[in-house]
């Protein structure tokens, strides 16, 4: 089978994400081609196609929905990876819009799966938390590519969370109004040139009096620019109090032996005691997989 995997990511999870898939379909025997958004792609040569994204404002970014709108119309299975930083349900109808497009076109939903991993705004997850999330990603996309595998892959029922899906659309409009807002801080700028290159929708630009801007129609607020920036120089207009800078350091996280990845589990209190059931559940779905536990495994190192 070919396997296309066409994803946007802002700040690289769920580009790990798809990676992680496309190594289980590998192990399988399987040929898959990851290919990021605005990389043009012919879907016609593929026999499966993962959609992945981040959820925006429990919506996909409007980047990836016009990517979407844009495809030829083709009798195609296909499945989500969607990626966010909580895991409760008012996330679940993130793709209804998506489903739409896909379902008019004539592409067949196959399965579609969340994955938690670290938020890149509002506030930085500790590194205990961080570094459990990203060692049950492989885990987790494993048992899924063989669900996928085996016609057995889990869907998700959209439910009530379509109203909050539907009333916060309005963060479509809210990179436009922040754009404009955004300053590099001269003071703390090296003019690394890091965010105008590696931004995924080529949004920032020098102007003509040689200063970084940012452009309103193209950013999609994924924040790869914010978290990337290597002095923090950043400010990201009314979005700055939500900002987190700083990479997640997953590859170091793992290594470091001191950072327990046994965070979130029965004792855990405050926020974090909510993402219990997340994990209950894929503790439940590795077990059904005969998949060892990712955090036992890690501790037993
Ligand atoms: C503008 C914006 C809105 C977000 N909204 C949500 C949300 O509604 N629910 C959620 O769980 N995470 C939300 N997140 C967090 C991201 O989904 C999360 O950090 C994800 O891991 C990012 O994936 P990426 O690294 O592939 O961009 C939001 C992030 C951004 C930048």
């Amino acid at each position: 089978m070919r396997v296309l995997l066409r994803f946007f990511s802002g700040t690289g999870n769920t580009r790990l994400c798809a990676s992680f898939l496309a190594k289980a379909f590998q192990n399988a025997g399987h040929e898959v081609d990851l290919v990021e958004q605005n990389v043009p792609v012919d879907v016609s040569t593929y026999d499966l196609i993962g959609f992945g994204y981040p959820i925006h404002a429990f919506n996909a970014p409007k980047t990836f929905v016009n990517q979407i709108k844009a495809l030829p119309k083709a009798a195609k299975d296909y499945f989500f990876f969607k990626v966010s930083g909580e895991p409760f349900p008012i996330n679940n109808s993130s793709s209804v819009t998506l489903a739409r497009i896909l379902k008019q076109k004539g592409y067949r939903k196959v399965g579609e799966k969340h994955f938690l991993m670290p938020y890149n705004i509002v506030f930085r997850y500790k590194d205990p938390v961080m570094k459990q999330m990203y060692l049950y990603l492989p885990a987790l996309c494993q048992a899924f590519v063989e669900d996928l595998l085996s016609g057995k892959a889990e869907t998700i029922r959209y439910g009530p969370s379509r109203i909050m899906t539907f009333l916060f659309k309005i963060e479509w409009i809210a990179p436009f109004c922040n754009a404009p807002l955004v300053s590099f801080r001269p003071k703390k700028c090296t003019r690394c040139m890091k965010c105008l290159k590696n931004c995924p929708q080529q949004a920032i630009y020098l102007n003509k009096k040689d200063k970084l801007k940012i452009h309103p129609t193209k950013c999609a607020m994924c924040m790869r620019c914010t978290l990337n920036c290597p002095v923090d120089a950043i400010r990201f207009g009314i979005m700055n109090p939500w900002k987190v800078n700083g990479d997640y350091g997953y590859a170091k996280l793992e290594k470091d032996a001191f950072v327990n990845p046994d965070y979130i589990n029965a004792n855990t209190k405050g926020y974090f005691k909510l993402f219990n059931k997340y994990f209950d559940r894929q503790r439940a779905l590795l077990k059904a997989h005969k998949i060892p536990d990712p955090i036992e495994s890690h501790l037993a190192k």
